[in-house]
């Protein structure tokens, strides 16, 4: 039985907590995991009062809320709901807050979750006056703090903004969260290759060629431009979910799966990054902006037009890097990341590719050279586990050609537990295993910082790509070797 608490919700009206954190909650209400006495308290600007807050998110979650909104459970959820007005920078809204939580109205469990769905820049302010009036204490329940992503805005930011969390709150408070590993087919990535003996005679330089970690998506900014223009794809995405999930294809076995230990073998990995020099970011890594295009039959902005962006901004919709693992498992072995917005399909996928065979003894349809064998895995939006092997075609002639293999679990799209479900749930039982410690967020700094410092002096060397593409075709720069290319489809 879950322990009961008050979940508070800072910037409770923006985008995460519209489309993610909101219909998160109320999924998990609909699949009764709620603990029984739990409050819901949003904190926002708006002068509203709670039944304009409970209508407003029912609104907000009809058209997210899988297989349609159910009015009963909805008005069960809505009783949880509650409203409290604030300036996030102003001391007062703080003392006021404890007074509200601890009222009259025992509305309010003494567990508290603090969860900052704000701007990266805020974090350290709320933690500070959290801590000034005193509601860090776990005098009267526990009190834990989750903090999104990006964690710092550069390396030096994440370091103090660490420092400055560690002032209030105690580790085991902070609850770092990367939504990426709250999702089913990234945690798939453990079990398949831990729990499958055959891999692991393959797994490592001596068979695998490169590894590619894709992340597209068609989505545009979606009204984010405050939070966007001021980060970028490779703080958005790179640093955190596509740095995890390198991690995690490229971790040796944790001795067991709790969470110091798992935690310490993603840690190795990202420390044996090899480090770019200002002088290799060119060699090593590529951005580039949507320009107006077409997607699926439409046409769309380009990034500068759209609201909120500085028409001068060079600020990357798509990032891609090279980079290896300097260990004895992976080393020469190129990891590709990229990522970007407005792409021309949604798709996120690991893509290894093996090397060839020794010996060229077959020919084979369409091309002569016999292809090299791919594993991929399919993270979104199709749960899917790949193996493309060569068989012989039929007829008279030796020949080959590329055929597929499916593990039987391969789904077209449909998501059973959210990532956010499944991480809030850990929140409110207290299991920190799939959330971030700080040495993972220092040593994932250290691998783009670099990067970051010379993009940030070198603004005007951003290529372009039309929206509704893959990309612009220089991206293929960062490939070692001719036959390296980067992978679209499972
Ligand atoms: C977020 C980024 O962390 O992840 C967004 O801030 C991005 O820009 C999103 O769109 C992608 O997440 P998902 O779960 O939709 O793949």
């Amino acid at each position: 039985m879950l322990e009961s608490c008050t979940f508070v919700i800072f910037g409770a009206t923006g985008n995460l907590s519209r489309n993610k954190l909101l219909p998160a909650l109320y999924h998990l209400e609909v699949e009764q995991q709620l603990p029984n006495k739990m409050a819901i308290v949003g904190l926002g600007r708006q002068d509203w009062n709670i039944e304009h807050w409970r209508q407003w998110v029912a609104e907000e979650i009809e058209s997210k809320a899988r297989g349609g909104l159910d009015k009963a459970i909805l008005a069960r959820f809505q009783q949880r709901l509650y409203y409290f007005q604030g300036d996030l920078t102003e001391g007062n809204t703080y003392h006021q807050l404890r007074a509200y939580l601890e009222g009259e109205s025992q509305a309010f469990p003494g567990n508290i979750v603090f969860y900052m769905s704000i701007r990266p820049a805020e974090f350290g302010v709320v933690s500070d006056n959290l801590g000034m009036v005193g509601l860090n204490s776990e005098k009267d329940g526990w009190r834990r703090l989750v903090v999104e992503k990006p964690f710092g805005y550069d390396l030096e930011s994440a370091e103090s903004l660490e420092t400055r969390l560690h002032r209030c709150f105690a580790e085991r408070q902070i609850f770092r969260i990367d939504h990426y590993l709250g999702k089913g087919t990234v945690q798939n990535v453990f079990v398949f290759r831990f729990a499958n003996l055959m891999l692991e005679p393959l797994w490592n330089r001596n068979y695998i060629d490169h590894i590619q970690i894709t992340h597209a998506e068609t989505r545009g900014l979606e009204g984010r431009a405050g939070y966007y223009e001021g980060t970028g794809a490779l703080r958005d995405m790179i640093q955190s979910h596509l740095l995890q999930m390198l991690a995690l294809v490229a971790m040796e076995p944790p001795p067991s799966m709790d969470p110091e230990s798992l935690r310490d073998e993603k840690v190795k990995v990202l420390k044996s990054i090899r480090p770019i020099p200002a002088s290799a970011v060119n060699a090593h890594a590529f951005r580039a902006q949507y320009a107006p295009g077409t997607l699926q039959n439409e046409k769309v902005l380009g990034y500068l037009d759209e609201k909120g962006v500085a028409e001068d901004s060079t600020t990357e919709t798509y990032a891609a890097l090279k980079l290896y693992i300097d260990n004895w498992r992976w080393r020469g072995v190129p990891f590709y990341l990229r990522t970007g917005k407005r792409m021309a399909t949604t798709t996120s996928q690991i893509s290894i590719r093996f090397k060839h065979v020794p010996q060229q003894l077959f020919r084979q349809t369409p091309i002569h050279r016999i292809e090299p064998n791919w594993l991929l895995l399919g993270i979104q939006p199709n749960e899917c586990l790949r193996l493309e092997l060569q068989v012989k075609e039929p007829g008279l002639e030796m020949r080959a050609y590329t055929t597929t293999l499916d593990a039987a679990y391969c789904s077209q799209g449909e998501i059973k537990l959210d990532a956010y479900e499944a991480l809030l749930l850990d929140v409110i039982e207290g299991d920190n295993s799939l959330f971030l410690r700080y040495d993972e967020v220092r040593w994932a700094w250290r691998v783009v910082d670099p990067i970051l410092k010379v993009w940030a002096s070198e603004r005007e060397f951003i290529h372009s790509y039309g929206a509704g593409s893959w990309g612009p075709s220089e991206t293929s720069r960062l490939f070692d070797r001719d036959d390296q290319r980067w992978r679209n489809t499972l």
